[in-house]
C-alpha cells in the first residue's frame, strides 16, 4: 500500500515536473542547442530528432525564417537538368550549416540566419564533373574542425572554419577516388565519384562510391581511409580475391575483370560495437551476368565490418547473382526493437524491391522468418539465372511485386488501352522475370525505396516512403547493337540510333527527366559531351561501344556546326584524347541495355492504378503496418476527381518527438507535415521548387528550424535554394 502511495506522488511531481518543463519551452525560455552533426541525423542513420518545440498542435503556424540562394548561374537553366537538382541533407554542427549546390559548391551558413560564411568551389580548377551530391561529413580534434565532402572522383578535405583546403590531407586538400582500386585491372580512367556521403568513425573515413553499371566499372571496394592524412588504411573486396570467403561464388577469374558491387547509397556505424553497416548494389553489367555465373557475393548484400579494420563480421545477401539492377538503395538503420517478448539490437534495410529486412545487428540474421523460392531460370543465351530468391514473410512489402492486367491505370478508358496494348508484349508477372529482347515489365529503378533513406523513432516505428511505378526493360546484343550503329552513316542517323529513344527524335527529351539536347552548344563544351558519352552521368548510359568517330560525329552535330565548321578530330582538346587513349576494359557483356524506360500512359502517368506513391508506418517490432496513405498530389487529377494519387517521391522523411513526419520529395513541390500516430496531413508548403531531398532539424538560441534543399528540377521547374522554417518568435 505505502508502496504504491510513493510511486503515485512520484508520478505526480515527474507530471508536474513535464509540465514546468513544457510551460518554459512555451515561454522559450533557454533550451539547449540542439545540432544535426551528421548525415542521416545520427551515425545509426535514424533521421530522427527529440525535439519537440514544434508538433502537432502548433505546427500550422510555422513560416518561412530564411531562404538561402545557392545561386549557381547553370542551375538556372532550365534546360540543364543534371546542373539543378539538389539531393543533400545538410548538417549543423555548432551551429552552422554546411550543405553543397546543385554544381557542388560547399558552402557554409549561420544555421539561424541563413547567411553565407564561406563557398569552397572544387571545380575551381579543374573541369567540373556534376553528379548528385546528398551530404557532407564533420570531423573535429580540438582547434581541427573538416569538412569532408566529394565532388568529382575526388574527396576534399576543408576547413570548416574558412572553408580553404586542408593540405595537408591527400595531396594538396584530395585524395583521388581511384586510389587502390586498379589492383587486379586498370581502372585509372573509369569514371568513380561518390553520391553519398561516407561516415566517420573515430579517425577512419569509410567510403562507398558510384561508379559505372556497364562493362567498363571499377570494382566497388569499401574504403577506410585515414581522416587526417588522407591515407588508405583498408579495402574490403566487395569481389572477393582468391582466398577470401565468397570467392567461390564467382567464376576463378571475375575479380579480374567485373566492377561495381558497390556501395552508392551511405552506410551507418555503431560506435560501441566499432562496427559500420551498408548495402552494397549489383555487379556489372546491369541486366545481363553472363560471365558472372554465381550467387556473386557480396553485391545486394547487407554487410557489417570492423570499422577500424575493414574486417567482416557478416554479410545477408538480398538477391542472389542481381539481373535487375537492385542496388541496396539506402544506409541502414540500426535501432532496438522489443521482438517476441526480447531486447534485440536490430539493422533495419528497405529495398527497391519494396522489402523490409530486420537484421540481428550482432550476426546478421533476420528476426522474421525469410522463405527462399524458386525463380525463372530461363534467360539470355549464355545466361546463369540463380534458382531461387528471398522473400520476408514480415513485415509486407510495401510496393508492388508483380504486375498483372488488372494492375494496369485506370485513371481513363485512354491510359488503360495505351498501356494494354505495350503490356501485352511484355513479360510482366514476376518480379524475378529475366531481362529479354522483347520487354520486361519490372519494379524499382527508382524503387520502391530509394536513396532518401527513412526515419525511424526510438520505439521501432519505421516511416518509409516508397515509388510504385513500372518501369519496362530491353535488351539487345552487343552484335544487333554494333549492327545498328555501322547501318546510322551520318550524325542524324547515329543519333536516331542511339539517342532518340531518350531524348527524341527532335532533341526536345521528354520535358521530365530527360533534357532536352537544343541550343546545347551555349553551355557544353566537345570534350563534356565526349565525357558524357564515355561515362554515361546519372541515368544517361555510357556508349563504350562507340568509335571516336562517331562520337565526334555526334558531338558536332549536337553542336548544331555545319559540315566546313567540324572540327576535325585531331583538334579536339587535349582532354578529350587523353581519355580517348584509356585501355579498353576486359568485360564486353554480350547483350546490353537497348532501353529502361518508366512505363507510362499517353500523359507521361504511371502505368499503373494509383497510389503512385506512399508513405507508410511499419512497427519493425512485430513487423505490422500502423498506417500507408498516398504521399504527393496531381493537383490537375485531384481537380478531375481522381482521389488522391500519391507521386513519385525521390527524399526522405524526418521524424521528431513532436509526433511529426515531415517530407518534401513530391512531384507536387510541396513540404508535408503528417501525424506520426495516424498519418494524417497536418501541414503543407508549396515550396519555390520542388524539394528532392532530405529535411534536418536542429535547435539555435531555443528555436527549433526545419530545413530543406528545394533544389527543384526532375522535370519540373529549377530551384537551387535551402529553406527553414520555425514558429513565429
Ligand atoms: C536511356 C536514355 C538515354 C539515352 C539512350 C541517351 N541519353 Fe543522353 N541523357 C539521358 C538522361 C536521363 C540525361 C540526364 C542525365 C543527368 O541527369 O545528369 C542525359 C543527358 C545528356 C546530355 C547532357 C545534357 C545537358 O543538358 O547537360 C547529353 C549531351 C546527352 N545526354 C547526349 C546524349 C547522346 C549524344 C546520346 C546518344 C549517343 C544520348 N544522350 C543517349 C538519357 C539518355
Amino acid at each position: 500500500m505505502k508502496i504504491k502511495w510513493i510511486f503515485f506522488i512520484a508520478l505526480i511531481s515527474i507530471s508536474v515536473a513535464q509540465t514546468i518543463i513544457s510551460c518554459n519551452a512555451d515561454k522559450n525560455e533557454s533550451l539547449p542547442d540542439k545540432d544535426w552533426p551528421i548525415y542521416g541525423g545520427n551515425n545509426a542513420g535514424n533521421r530522427y530528432s527529440d525535439l519537440s518545440q514544434v508538433n502537432i498542435s502548433n505546427v500550422k503556424d510555422l513560416k518561412v525564417v530564411w531562404s538561402y540562394d545557392s545561386n549557381d548561374s547553370s542551375a538556372k537553366d532550365p534546360n540543364n537538368d543534371h546542373a539543378h537538382e539538389i539531393q543533400c541533407q545538410p548538417i549543423v554542427v555548432h551551429g552552422i550549416l554546411y550543405g553543397t549546390s546543385s554544381t557542388l559548391k560547399l558552402f557554409a551558413l549561420n544555421a539561424a540566419t541563413g547567411k553565407q560564411l564561406w563557398k569552397f568551389d572544387p571545380f575551381k580548377d579543374i573541369v567540373p564533373r556534376y553528379h548528385a551530391n546528398r551530404g557532407v561529413m564533420y570531423w573535429e580534434n580540438g582547434k581541427d574542425k573538416r569538412i569532408i565532402s566529394t565532388a568529382g572522383s575526388f574527396i576534399y578535405a576543408v576547413n570548416a572554419t574558412d572553408g580553404k583546403p586542408i593540405t595537408s590531407f591527400g595531396v594538396n586538400g584530395k585524395v583521388d577516388l581511384h586510389e587502390g582500386l586498379s589492383i587486379n585491372f586498370d581502372v585509372s580512367n573509369s569514371s568513380i565519384t561518390a553520391t553519398s556521403p561516407g561516415i566517420i568513425y573515430k579517425n577512419t573515413l569509410i567510403m562507398g562510391s558510384s561508379v559505372p553499371e556497364t562493362g567498363d566499372a571499377a570494382p566497388g571496394y569499401v574504403r577506410g581511409f585515414d581522416v587526417i592524412t588522407g591515407k588508405l588504411k583498408w579495402t574490403f573486396h566487395t569481389i572477393p580475391l582468391p582466398g577470401e570467403p565468397g570467392y567461390d561464388t564467382w567464376p576463378a577469374d571475375a575479380y579480374k575483370k567485373i566492377g561495381a558491387t558497390n556501395n552508392w547509397s551511405g552506410l551507418s556505424v555503431d560506435e560501441k560495437r566499432g562496427a559500420v553497416y551498408f548495402g552494397t548494389g549489383s555487379p556489372a553489367a546491369d541486366f545481363y551476368g553472363g560471365i558472372r555465373a554465381g550467387t556473386n557475393l557480396f553485391s545486394d548484400c547487407i554487410i557489417s565490418l570492423d570499422a577500424e579494420t575493414g574486417k567482416m563480421n557478416w554479410y545477408f545477401q538480398t538477391i542472389h547473382h542481381d539481373l535487375w539492377d537492385r542496388d541496396i538503395p539506402s544506409p541502414p538503420n540500426l535501432i532496438t526493437l522489443k521482438h517476441d517478448g526480447k531486447i534485440i539490437d536490430a539493422v533495419e534495410q528497405s529495398t527497391k524491391d519494396g522489402l523490409v529486412y530486420v537484421l540481428d545487428r550482432d550476426n546478421g540474421t533476420s528476426l522474421f522468418p525469410i522463405e527462399e523460392k524458386a525463380v525463372p531460370t530461363q534467360g539470355l543465351p549464355g545466361e546463369t539465372p540463380w534458382s531461387t530468391q528471398r522473400y520476408p514473410v514480415k513485415p509486407k512489402p510495401f510496393d508492388n511485386q508483380q504486375f498483372t492486367d488488372s494492375d494496369i491505370t485506370n485513371i481513363s478508358p485512354e491510359s488503360h488501352a495505351f498501356v494494354q496494348a505495350i503490356f501485352d508484349s511484355t513479360v510482366h508477372n514476376n518480379k524475378f522475370a529475366t531481362p529479354n529482347l522483347s520487354g520486361t515489365v519490372l519494379s524499382g529503378y527508382s524503387g520502391g525505396a530509394e536513396w532518401g533513406g527513412n526515419a525511424i523513432d526510438p520505439d521501432g516505428i519505421l516511416y518509409q516512403n516508397a515509388n510504385h511505378a513500372p518501369w519496362l526493360l530491353k535488351m539487345i546484343s552487343r552484335e544487333d547493337q554494333l549492327k545498328e550503329i555501322e547501318k546510322a552513316k551520318d550524325a542524324n542517323g547515329l543519333y536516331i540510333a542511339n539517342c532518340a529513344v531518350c531524348h527524341g527524335a527532335d532533341r526536345k527529351g521528354n520535358g521530365k527527366e530527360i533534357p532536352a539536347l537544343l541550343n546545347i552548344k551555349d553551355r557544353l563544351k566537345d570534350e563534356d559531351i565526349y565525357h558524357i558519352l564515355l561515362n554515361g552521368q546519372n541515368r544517361m548510359p555510357s556508349f563504350q561501344s562507340m568509335s571516336n568517330l562517331q562520337k565526334f560525329a555526334i558531338i558536332n552535330f549536337l553542336l548544331d556546326r555545319k559540315p566546313n565548321q567540324n572540327k576535325p578530330v585531331s583538334e579536339h582538346s587535349d582532354k578529350a584524347s587523353a581519355i580517348a587513349k584509356k585501355k579498353d576494359f576486359p568485360y564486353e557483356p554480350a547483350y546490353l541495355t537497348k532501353s529502361w524506360d518508366k512505363l507510362t500512359d499517353q500523359d507521361g502517368y504511371p502505368a499503373i492504378k494509383p497510389p503512385w506513391g506512399t508513405l507508410n508506418a511499419i512497427d519493425l517490432n512485430t513487423g505490422d503496418y500502423l498506417w500507408r496513405v498516398p504521399l504527393g498530389e496531381f493537383p490537375e487529377l485531384t481537380k478531375k476527381g481522381i482521389p488522391v494519387t500519391g507521386t513519385e517521391s525521390y527524399g526522405g522523411p524526418l521524424a521528431t518527438a513532436g509526433g511529426l513526419v515531415f517530407i518534401a520529395a513530391t512531384r507536387d513541390e510541396r513540404m508535408h507535415a503528417f501525424d506520426k500516430k495516424t498519418g494524417k496531413i497536418v501541414w503543407e508548403y508549396q515550396l519555390p521548387a520542388g524539394g528532392f531531398a532530405t529535411p534536418i532539424t536542429y535547435m539555435i538560441n531555443s528555436r527549433q528550424y526545419i530545413v530543406i534543399a528545394a533544389g527543384g528540377a526532375r522535370g519540373l521547374k529549377a530551384g537551387g535554394s535551402y529553406i527553414a522554417f520555425a514558429l513565429p518568435e
